[in-house]
C-alpha cells in the first residue's frame, strides 16, 4: 500500500515536472484582482515581494510590474546602463561578465534549466527568491526597481534566435539587436532611470 501511494506520487510529480513546456511551467500570471503572484522559482512558495531591501517598490515601473508583470525598462538605454552595473557588483562573478556562464549557468543563451526564466516574471522571482545550491536570493542586496533594471540588462545580453526571446512583445521583437561584445551605453542615456548613486 505504502509503496504503491509513494510511486504513485513520484510519477505524478514527474508528469508536473516533465509534461511541462515553456507555458506550464510559466510563473502564474496574476491572482484574482490584486496583480501577480511570485513563486519561488524552485520550491513554488509564494514570495512576499514586501520583504527585503527597503526602497524601490514605488517606482512607476515597480508598480506597473507587480501588476502586469510587464517590466517597462526593458531596452531602456538608462536602465541598461545601470543594469549593467547592477549586474556586475551581483551576478557576473558567478554568471561570467556577458552572462556566458561560469559557476553559474549562461543566461544569454536560449536554454533554461527553469523555462519560467523566459518570462520577465519568472526571471524576477529567481533574483528575489533564488534557486538551487549557491544561486541564493537577492533581495537583501537589491531593491525590486533594481531588479527590474537588472532584468532588462540581461535581456540586452541574449544572444539567441531572436523567436525564442519570449520576454519581448512584436513590437520590441522588431527592434531587437543582439547585443555586441564592446558596445559602450553613454553615461548620460536619457530614459526612465536615474543614474544610481555612486
Ligand atoms: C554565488 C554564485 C551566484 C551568484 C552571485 C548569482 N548566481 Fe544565479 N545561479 C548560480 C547557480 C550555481 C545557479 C544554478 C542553480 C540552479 O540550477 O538551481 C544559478 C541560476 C540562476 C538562474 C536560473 C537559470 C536557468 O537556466 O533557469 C538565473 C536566472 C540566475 N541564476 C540569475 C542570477 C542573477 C540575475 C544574479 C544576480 C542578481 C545571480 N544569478 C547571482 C550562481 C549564482
Amino acid at each position: 500500500m505504502m509503496r504503491k501511494s509513494t510511486i504513485g506520487t513520484a510519477l505524478a510529480t514527474l508528469v508536473v515536472l516533465g509534461g511541462a513546456g515553456p507555458a506550464a511551467l510559466a510563473q502564474p500570471q496574476s491572482a484574482p484582482q490584486s496583480g501577480v503572484v511570485f513563486r519561488n522559482t524552485v520550491t513554488g512558495e509564494p514570495l512576499n515581494v514586501s520583504e527585503g531591501k527597503e526602497g524601490g517598490r514605488d517606482t512607476p515601473a515597480v508598480k506597473k510590474f507587480f501588476q502586469t508583470g510587464e517590466n517597462i525598462y526593458i531596452d531602456d538605454k538608462s536602465c541598461l546602463r545601470n543594469g549593467e552595473s547592477l549586474f556586475a557588483t551581483s551576478c557576473s562573478g558567478c554568471h561570467g561578465h556577458l552572462a556566458e556562464g561560469k559557476l553559474g549557468p549562461g543566461l544569454n543563451d536560449n536554454y533554461w534549466t527553469y523555462p519560467s526564466n523566459t518570462t520577465d516574471v519568472g526571471l524576477f522571482s529567481t533574483i528575489f527568491g533564488g534557486a538551487n545550491g549557491m544561486m541564493g536570493p537577492h533581495n537583501e542586496n537589491l531593491t525590486p526597481d533594481e531588479m527590474l533594471q537588472t532584468i532588462a540588462w540581461i535581456r540586452h545580453l541574449y544572444t539567441g534566435p531572436k523567436q525564442d526571446a519570449v520576454w519581448l512583445n512584436d513590437e520590441q521583437k522588431k527592434s531587437y539587436t543582439p547585443y555586441k561584445q564592446g558596445e559602450v551605453i553613454p553615461k548620460d542615456a536619457k530614459g526612465q532611470c536615474k543614474p544610481l548613486e555612486e
